[in-house]
């Protein structure tokens, strides 16, 4: 229960009681009309880990990927004179090798994390989280709030959608390093990729795909951000402070599927 005589729950200079005058015309809460909350922790470092390199590395290569696809500073003179292209391509490269690394250790928390980032999660495996997708579907589109299934962890459009944008990434690791090996003919990329470019019908469609994707990358970055802002205000559960501590603070009389 939350204890009404608990300071930190009182707003400062009231001394620990709220007038009821005050409150109702500052439209404060009485703590004893709170819901009572309690904290889960979720995502454990790996997965924080995890999600902060991609982040940074996926940002980094949209920025130089673009350059070197299409260099947009050309008034700074012969290439020579800056190595900016040089930079780009170092940029690109160490990034591309930071965000294998992370997708390693993710790979390894997919089978050693809890069941909240297990593969299990990620995947909609259950007969629960696809007739969920249908209710999850109905809130987004604003059809019926009250339908939203309760997650912990992802629900089943965040589940479809985390495991397509991980797809989106392998692939462009794969054109990524095909392209990379091209650059040192009998070496290791170019060996170990040499089955990419007949698959795609031409290291030009591998080019083109490693564009292409990139605009799909581009296009799930704000809806990403703006849904976990939204949720963050609309449902008052901690979303965004869980993927910096770990922890989300939820309201102790909710069930939720994934518990
Ligand atoms: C999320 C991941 C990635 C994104 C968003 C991305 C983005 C891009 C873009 C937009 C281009 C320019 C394509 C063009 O129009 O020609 C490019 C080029 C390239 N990328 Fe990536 N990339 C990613 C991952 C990787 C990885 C993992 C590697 C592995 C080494 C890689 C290696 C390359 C290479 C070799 C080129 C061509 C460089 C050149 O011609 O000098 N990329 N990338």
């Amino acid at each position: 229960m939350i204890d009404p005589k608990e300071p930190r729950l009182q707003p400062a200079g009231t001394g620990g009681v709220i007038p009821e005058e005050v409150a109702e015309a500052t439209h404060i809460p009485h703590p004893e009309s709170l819901p009572e909350y309690r904290w889960v922790y979720l995502w454990r470092w790996p997965l924080r880990v995890t999600h902060w390199v991609s982040a940074i590395t996926i940002t980094v290569l949209i920025v130089t990927g673009f350059y070197i696809g299409a260099p947009y500073f050309t008034t700074w003179g012969e290439a020579s004179s800056h190595y900016l292209m040089g930079w780009a391509r170092f940029l690109h490269f160490a990034a591309a090798g930071l965000i294998v690394a992370a997708a390693i250790l993710r790979v390894y928390w997919l089978f050693a994390g809890n069941k909240w980032a297990r593969w299990s999660s990620l995947l909609p495996v259950q007969a629960r989280d696809w007739r969920n997708l249908w209710r999850t579907v109905k809130y987004y589109l604003l059809v019926r709030q009250e339908s939203m299934p309760h997650y912990l962890g992802h629900h089943p459009l965040q589940q479809l959608s985390y495991t397509l944008i991980y797809l989106i990434v392998i692939v462009q690791m794969v054109t990524g390093f095909t392209m990379y090996g091209l650059s040192n003919p009998g070496g290791f990329f170019h060996t170990a990729t040499a089955w990419v470019a007949p698959l795609f019908g031409g290291i030009q469609t591998v080019r083109f795909t490693h564009h292409a994707l990139t605009w799909l990358l581009i296009t799930f970055i704000p809806l990403h951000v703006y849904l976990a802002f939204r949720a963050d205000v609309m449902d008052r559960e901690g979303e965004m402070s869980s993927i910096f501590s770990g922890g989300r603070f939820v309201r102790a009389d909710v069930k939720f599927e994934d518990e």
